[in-house]
């Protein structure tokens, strides 16, 4: 926790008044804090006595009454390694969800570049409410972190789950994410993503339609945990960048692993997630092939597989694991993938899954060990999908 810059966000419930308490753990730990408010939150716990413990200005208007600066919430969402926002009440988890930013807290959630932790508190009817609930799946469903309410009594006397997760809940919690956050130190991951694009002629391609999207949510859910990350990638809408990420974008399958074959003996760990074209048209047209005959008939030839090449060639030591995008029978087809091509670990999705797949920003997967141990996750966000991979690949 030490040196660790945590924002926090307080909103207008009750337990605002527990943020105090929250603030003088935190700074004993070691931890920088810095905290906004909502005007509503104001009514429940005094900024100056937030300012006092936090050792920092509490940022409450989009400008400073005092000396009318304008309050750079870009900034803002910029600065913290982690922002909490708690307690969270039910109109500003309403807000998040749906992107409204009326207010400096949910303006520079907007902007918040770091990991999110929401730590809701309201009345029992309040969060069991179906509008609270679906909007803590989707804040959930797009890598938010939430931690859920506590039972017990509830300011209003009534007796349930709503109360705001106990201060030294919410420092363990964050705890946990931070010695999350360095657990791949110093490890070397390569990663493979995206279609790959085999020429026809100099206009022309066959292509899938691989999205990326999985390949770079695997890619920053490592780099957030401290990994090095070399991401050969296939031409995508994607963008990533990161002082530990080395991006090579490739177009042809023989490009990829020309990359592969460079970066593999020095990695750790191999993540093989490209959607990589089986064949590939056996020669590429000089100029632009013109429109005359009925048929046309374009030759294939296989192209190579790069995550076999990688599983011939890999140490004891690395850890190599494989993608499989099932139609049907997709345990069995996985199983045989697996052995045939030397690997410690296969992802497994269908496409007879709703939601699963390609192009969505969702996914369920099952992962397949080598001794045909099968874990099963929910569908959920991309992101989530991503560190579920990456916290399965901690033990083993
Ligand atoms: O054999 P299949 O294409 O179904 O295997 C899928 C897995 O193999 C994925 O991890 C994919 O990235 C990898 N692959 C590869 N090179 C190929 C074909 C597939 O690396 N030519």
């Amino acid at each position: 926790m030490k040196g660790k810059r945590i924002l926090l966000g307080i909103t207008g419930g009750i337990a605002a008044y527990k943020i105090a308490f929250l603030i003088r753990i935190l700074k004993k730990k070691g931890a920088e804090v810095k905290c906004i408010m909502t005007p509503a939150s104001c009514d429940f716990i005094s900024p100056l006595t937030l300012a006092t413990l936090s050792e920092n200005p509490v940022s409450i208007d989009f400008w400073n009454r005092q000396n009318g600066e304008w309050v750079n919430h870009v900034d803002l969402g910029m600065w913290p390694d982690v922002f909490v926002i708690a307690p969270c009440t039910a109109s500003t988890l309403a807000k998040m969800a749906n992107g409204f930013c009326d207010n400096l807290l949910t303006a520079t959630y907007l902007s918040a570049k770091s990991p999110v932790v929401i730590a809701p508190a309201m009345d029992l009817d309040m969060y069991a409410h179906f509008s609270t609930q679906k909007n803590l799946d989707l804040l959930a469903a797009n890598g938010n972190r939430i931690i859920p309410a506590e039972e017990g009594e509830l300011a209003s006397g009534l007796i349930g789950q709503g109360r705001m997760a106990e201060p030294e809940n919410i420092a363990a919690y964050l705890e946990q994410l931070f010695e999350k956050q360095t657990d791949f130190a110093g490890k070397k991951v390569l990663l493979t993503a995206g279609p790959t694009y085999e020429k026809i002629d100099p206009v022309r391609f066959i292509g899938n339609h691989s999205s990326g999207k999985m390949g770079y949510r695997i890619a920053e859910s490592f780099l957030q945990r401290g990994a090095s990350v070399v991401l050969i990638s296939g031409p995508t809408q994607e963008k990533l960048t990161h002082t530990r990420l080395e991006l090579i974008s490739v177009e042809s399958a023989e490009e990829m692993l020309k990359a592969v074959q460079q970066h593999w003996p020095a990695s750790d760990i191999g993540i093989f997630a490209a959607a990589v074209a089986d064949y590939r048209p056996k020669q590429v047209a000089g100029q632009k092939i013109k429109k005359k005959e009925e048929e046309l008939t374009i030759t294939l030839v296989k192209n190579p597989d790069i995550l076999s090449w990688a599983g011939q060639n890999k140490t004891d030591q690395q850890l190599l694991v494989g993608f499989a995008l099932e139609t049907n029978d997709a345990i069995a087809h996985a199983q045989d993938k697996l052995k045939r091509k030397n690997l410690d670990l296969i992802v497994v999705n269908t496409l007879e899954d709703e939601g699963a797949g390609f192009k969505n920003d969702t996914n369920r997967i099952q992962l397949l060990d080598k001794h045909n141990k099968i874990t099963s996750f929910e569908l959920k966000s991309k992101a989530l999908v991503a560190e579920d991979l990456v916290n399965y690949l901690k033990h083993v």
